[in-house]
């Protein structure tokens, strides 16, 4: 079969392995070529290790520099009746296969991380596989519902305002159109449960599973990814549920990093930069201010896709070559310096401005969202071959 885009809206239905591929590759010589992680850990847990940030980090550590070996959870689709299935689904699989033709340790779980049954499979793995500990974990999961183990029924997250409306804009890609809405202020409820989806009660449960497990090793890092933005932001990002959210993860941050003393260990929140993923593409009111940005970052040359982000803040911050953590007086690592840049902000709050469904993909850079978007799912490379004939006996023979 000829495997073509299918977008709806803003979500990718159809995924292209070949290029999922190449998209690997790329990241893996792009770290491969730049400033290598000095003393990066020896072994590493990655929850949401598929696609974004979670994916960037586990290339960055094994290809970028400390050759870490990575364990990597993630919630993906393989081929079936209903499709060639998920982009992040090929990732595994290609990034797997690139780790150990380098010789390199790369274990794929695909299930659903707030399950009790994955951790419990997770530390099977450690023990039996990654020298009984790890040396890092990467908490990168973006999803919109987790199961309330207590009830069996959902929390679902609403990306919303709080105590108030905001009238934003939200880039439709399918069909190339800037749709302008207004976003009604979250309920109480729909605050608490975006905190109990994307907020750190998660992740804390899983640090504590883990040390009770005796599967952390001496000196221990955690690290969970944040976004606060610049202001005119704020009502949508940083002032609604998922900022909610990340303020509970940031108070997370610190309860985990007093557990971890008793190892000489340390739990870090990175305040990164915005970036198109298949998790931000779908926050209503961000993708216009995106748009100006990436134009902005590129004209000043600063521009960071997620893996020349991830390998900065791996190699400058977390794991710098003075080998202590680089943290602001909060304690957050501070990945998003360049974004917050003043210059950079003044000349995005200048494009914001002029920014209208009529003129939004000459003044900002649809070009590059769309395509990075493309990217992310296998499309738009122009060393692949669309045209060839891919079998699903093929995709099915391709393992996690
Ligand atoms: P993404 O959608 O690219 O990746 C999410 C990962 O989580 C995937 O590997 C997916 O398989 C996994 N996942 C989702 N639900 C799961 C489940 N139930 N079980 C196991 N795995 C599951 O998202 P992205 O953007 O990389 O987000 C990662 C983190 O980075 C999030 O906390 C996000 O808020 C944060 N962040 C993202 C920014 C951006 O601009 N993309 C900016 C700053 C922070």
């Amino acid at each position: 079969m000829i495997i073509k885009p299918v977008i709806k809206g803003v979500v990718a239905r159809s995924a292209h392995p070949l290029g999922c591929q190449e998209a690997i590759q790329r990241q893996i010589a792009y770290c491969q070529s730049s400033s290598p992680i000095a003393a990066g850990p020896k072994r590493a847990l990655i929850l949401g290790a598929s696609s974004g940030f979670g994916l960037a980090s586990r290339i960055s550590l094994a290809f970028g520099g400390p050759r870490t070996e990575t364990l990597g959870v993630s919630f993906e689709r393989g081929p079936s009746d209903k499709g060639v299935g998920s982009a992040g689904w090929y990732n595994n699989i290609y990034f797997r296969q690139a780790a150990e033709a380098a010789g390199l340790k790369a274990t794929n779980l695909v299930g659903d991380a707030f399950s009790q049954e994955l951790r419990q499979q997770v530390v099977e793995q450690i023990k039996s596989e990654f020298g009984g500990k790890i040396n890092l974990v990467i908490y990168s999961l973006a999803s919109g519902v987790r199961p309330n183990p207590e009830t069996g029924e959902f929390w679902r997250s609403a990306i919303k305002p709080v105590g108030q409306s905001v009238h934003g804009a939200t880039i439709d890609i399918e069909h190339g159109k800037m749709l302008e809405t207004t976003l009604p202020p979250a309920s109480d409820l729909e605050i608490h449960d975006t905190v109990k989806v994307m907020g750190g009660e998660d992740w804390a449960q899983w640090m504590q599973f883990l040390a009770d497990e005796g599967v952390l090793a001496e000196g221990c890092k955690t690290i969970a990814y944040s976004y606060i933005g610049p202001e005119f932001t704020h009502p949508i990002y940083h002032q609604g549920t998922l900022g909610m959210a990340k303020q509970d993860l940031h108070r997370k941050a610190d309860a985990i990093h007093q557990q971890l003393q008793a190892i000489n260990g340390g739990a870090y929140v990175a305040v990164c930069k915005a970036l198109v993923t298949k998790a931000s593409v779908f926050i209503p009111g961000l993708s216009p201010y995106l748009l100006a940005l990436f134009r902005v970052m590129k004209e000043k040359g600063l521009h960071e896709g997620c893996i020349e982000h991830m390998q900065r803040l791996l190699s400058s911050k977390l794991y710098p070559p003075s080998g202590k953590v680089v943290t602001d007086a909060e304690r957050e690592i501070r990945a998003d310096d360049w974004e917050l840049q003043e210059d950079v902000q003044q000349e995005v709050a200048r494009l914001m401005a002029q920014i209208t469904p009529e003129n939004f993909k000459q003044l900002g850079d649809y070009e590059g969202y769309r395509n990075d978007f493309m990217q992310l799912n296998g499309f738009g490379f122009d060393n692949v071959d669309y045209q060839q004939d891919i079998s699903l006996d093929f995709l099915y023979s391709l393992k996690p």
